[in-house]
């Protein structure tokens, strides 16, 4: 499963923008126009786009909350049309892989909505671990970077 992580650009944030996930998903995750606002907001976050055969099928974004200073993957989403085809866990084992080749971070979190079974189960299988604190309502889960989980 190849998918690439490409930074939002003036070229390519219109068709990132207009990805939606399926009826009913909403809930879960911020719209990517406001994700992108946020990301103007926050210099320090990485709004990323993600393509599958170059096609665009999903949005990603992490960074460090500057309130409390842990890194987050804050936003996942794959569009309703592409979901269940393996582009999800990909983009997550991308990112995780470019955290660790950085070699700066020790942890990343990543929050989801208590109902969201298929978020947790995604997580938990890349070895996050639910910390037992809820922010804004959602479950929270660590991953180590470094160390034994190196590995998983
Ligand atoms: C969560 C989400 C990003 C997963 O992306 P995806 O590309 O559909 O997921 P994948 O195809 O990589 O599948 C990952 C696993 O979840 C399972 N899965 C995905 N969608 C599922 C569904 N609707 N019902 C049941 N299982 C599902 C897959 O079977 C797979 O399990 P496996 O690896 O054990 O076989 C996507 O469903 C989504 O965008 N949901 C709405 C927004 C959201 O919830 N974002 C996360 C907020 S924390």
């Amino acid at each position: 499963m190849t998918i690439e992580l490409r930074t939002l650009t003036r070229d390519n944030f219109r068709e990132i923008v207009k990805l939606q996930v399926a009826p009913g998903q909403e809930h879960f995750v911020a719209s990517n126009l406001y994700s992108v606002a946020e990301a103007r907001v926050n210099p320090d976050w990485v709004p990323l786009g993600l393509y599958a055969g170059g096609q665009p099928v999903g949005f990603l974004m992490h960074g460090r909350d500057p309130d409390e200073g842990r890194d987050w993957v804050m936003r996942l989403m794959i569009a309703a049309d592409h979901q269940r085809q393996g582009y999800g866990r990909a983009a997550m084992q991308a990112a995780i892989g470019e955290f660790r080749a950085a070699g700066h971070l020790g942890e990343v979190f990543i929050s989801y909505e208590p109902e969201n079974e298929v978020a947790r189960r995604l997580y938990a299988s890349l070895g996050f671990e639910e910390t037992g604190e809820m922010v804004e309502g959602e479950t929270v889960a660590r991953l180590r970077l470094d160390g034994e989980e190196r590995d998983r």
